[in-house]
């Protein structure tokens, strides 16, 4: 079992779906955890049902971003993990996209993930995690929630993939950039999992994935949050810049 005791964890669109799953996954491993929603009544009551603590936090304000992260360091010591987890996703054909959906899913999916990539950053440099070790041996440690659509492009999805190719590549370019600092940053690409984001795919739709998946079906949130425990942990050590398809195969 993994052992994240002693560590302190963020994740942020924490209040259901794969972030809350992973705020579990990570508090059972022994973590300490804050998980975040926009609403603070609600990001209470998830955190609640897994043992963590909830604040509220929208991704598109820098700001709110900067100071929540900055706050939850500053109270627990230091911040040795986080997980870049809101995002939100409304497909379109490609003529039909509106303009309001790009502003609203760029400035969450892209500007809300590279804000909370750079204020942990800031915080994981400010205060080393711990064991203060040398480059490579710290245990801090960005994970960020791309989408397979991201890399390989969907009909029906050319917003929601290109904010998640975006995402993908803040992954790979911050792991290029913190890696002297001791911080890995990685991305997990999940397949279609079910929860609310993917409640509205119709029967015939969510048949058609889980036909074309060689595990023959939809993942849970558990089977992502469980990556994510692995690749926040000292199990993952010399993992960096990667991104993780978790996805029955559906993309093979
Ligand atoms: N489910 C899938 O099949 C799938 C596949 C690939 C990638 N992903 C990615 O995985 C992540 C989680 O997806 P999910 O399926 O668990 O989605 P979900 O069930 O819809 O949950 C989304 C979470 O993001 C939060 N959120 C949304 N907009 C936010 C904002 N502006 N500021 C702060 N929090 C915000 C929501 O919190 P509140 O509403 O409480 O504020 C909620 O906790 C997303 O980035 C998604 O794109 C999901």
């Amino acid at each position: 079992m993994t052992d994240l005791s002693g560590r302190v964890a963020l994740v942020t669109g924490g209040t259901r779906g794969i972030g809350l799953a992973t705020a579990r996954a990570l508090a059972e491993a022994g973590a300490t955890v804050v998980l975040t929603g926009r609403d603070e009544a609600r990001a209470k009551e998830a955190a609640a049902s897994v043992g963590a603590s909830g604040l509220a936090l929208d991704v598109t304000d820098a700001k709110a971003v900067s100071s929540l992260v900055r706050g939850v360091a500053k109270e627990h010591g230091k911040l040795d993990i986080v997980v870049a987890n809101a995002g939100i996703m409304e497909d379109a054909l490609l003529g039909m996209i509106r303009e309001e959906t790009v502003d609203t899913t760029l400035s969450t999916n892209v500007a809300g993930t590279l804000h909370t990539v750079q204020a942990a950053a800031r915080a994981m440099m400010r205060k080393k995690a711990s064991p203060a070790g040398d480059r490579g041996s710290s245990t801090a440690s960005i994970v960020v929630l791309a989408s397979i659509v991201g890399e390989h492009g969907s009909a029906g999805q050319t917003l929601y993939a290109a904010s998640k190719a975006a995402v993908a590549n803040i992954a790979r370019s911050a792991a290029k950039e913190l890696g002297r600092s001791g911080i890995r940053v990685n991305a997990v690409a999940p397949g279609v999992i079910e929860t609310d984001l993917t409640a509205g795919l119709s029967e015939d739709a969510k048949a058609e994935n889980a036909g074309k998946t060689p595990l023959g079906r939809l993942g849970r949130p558990e089977e992502v949050a469980n990556a994510i425990r692995f690749l926040v942990s000292d199990d993952a050590s010399f993992i960096t810049g990667q991104v993780l398809g978790i996805d029955g195969g559906l993309v093979l």
